[in-house]
This record gives structure tokens, C-alpha cells and sequence, in this order.
């Protein structure tokens, strides 16, 4: 378990489907210098969701290609994936005039510290744009995220394609503050 609130790869659980479960109530808000790792279902308590203030750190740069983190940020679960190169070239390769919720890849990531997209990182928020369920990872008719709830499909940029959800994932704000660390909030 990480001793400050940078989030590291030694603190997620492995919920068996590569999609992995974090949960981190370390912040640099009231928290300060504790991280805890929870399973998913503790964000639904009280308890994680006062805990899960302020900003909170992540390391990037541990999280495998292919792999996903699931971290709270206030209250709510956020995907941090690390995309593989056909991802992103499936997200790159779409004719956003089509989408119910046009938006480039590019615009749905930020810059690292030199000023160049980092497109192996994709950072969301993980509840559905329809009636906030949470979206399965590596699932859905478009190869990203699918919400079983009502039937919604979102690409390997969260973009919402099929189903009844009217938005993309949204992009929470957060900025890298080194080459593999973000502060998301
Ligand atoms: S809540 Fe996701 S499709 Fe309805």
C-alpha cells in the first residue's frame, strides 16, 4: 500500500478479469498520507465516499498495455487504462460525424509535461451517461466499455455509439504532473 497519496501498481487487486479493481481514499486534500484499497463495492458506503475527497495522484506509468485501473475520485469510479496500439487505432479511425456525441480521441486527452497527447492513456469517469450505472471494461459491440444496465456500447475512447446513454464517458480534469504521474481533480 502506497505511503502518500501517489497510487501505485502494487496497491490493485486483481479481480481476476483484467479489469482491475482500486479503489483510493489517499488524497492530497484532508486525507493527506493514506491510500486504502477497497473492493468496488465499499464506494458504495459512506465511509469511502467522504473519504474520497479532494485530488488524488495516480501512476500511469505502472499500469500495464491492456491493463485498467478503477480508482475512486469523490464518490465516484474512475477508469485510468493503459490502451493498446490497435485501441487507439480504433479510436483514432472513426468518422466522428457519425457519433451520437461527435468528439475526437485527441480531444479527449490532455498533454503530458512536453506538451504531446499521451493516447496510451485514457482517463474517465466509469458511470454510464444514461442513469449512472458502472460499464464493464473490454466489452460492448466497439471493443471499449459496456453498460448491462439498459445495453449501452462505448469505444476504446468511451465514446458512446450504441444504446440508449446520450454521452460520451466523461473526462474528468486532471493533469500529468510528471511524465507517468496525473493528478486527477
Ligand atoms: S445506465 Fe447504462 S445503459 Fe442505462
Amino acid at each position: 500500500m502506497a505511503e502518500t497519496g501517489l497510487i501505485h501498481h502494487d496497491d490493485i487487486v486483481d479481480d481476476g478479469k483484467r479489469d482491475f479493481i482500486f479503489l483510493a481514499a489517499g488524497a492530497a486534500g484532508a486525507l493527506g498520507a493514506a491510500s486504502i484499497v477497497w473492493p468496488l463495492l465499499a464506494q458504495m458506503g459512506k465511509a469511502a465516499d467522504t473519504l474520497a475527497l479532494g485530488s488524488i495522484d495516480i501512476d500511469v506509468g505502472k499500469i500495464g498495455e491492456g491493463e485498467q485501473l478503477k480508482v475512486l475520485w469523490r464518490g465516484a469510479p474512475v477508469f485510468v487504462r493503459h490502451r493498446t496500439a490497435a485501441e487507439i487505432a480504433e479510436a483514432e479511425d472513426v468518422n466522428i460525424d457519425i457519433l451520437p456525441d461527435p468528439a475526437t480521441d485527441d480531444s479527449r486527452l490532455v498533454p503530458g509535461p512536453d506538451g504531446n497527447l499521451k493516447p496510451q492513456y485514457l482517463v474517465m469517469v466509469g458511470v454510464c451517461t444514461h442513469f449512472g450505472c458502472v460499464p464493464v471494461g473490454e466489452a460492448g459491440d466497439y471493443d471499449g466499455w459496456y453498460c448491462p444496465c439498459h445495453g449501452s456500447h462505448y469505444d476504446t475512447s468511451g465514446r458512446i455509439r450504441k444504446g440508449p446513454a446520450p454521452r460520451n464517458l466523461v473526462v474528468p480534469p486532471y493533469a500529468y504532473t510528471s511524465d507517468t504521474v496525473i493528478k486527477v481533480g
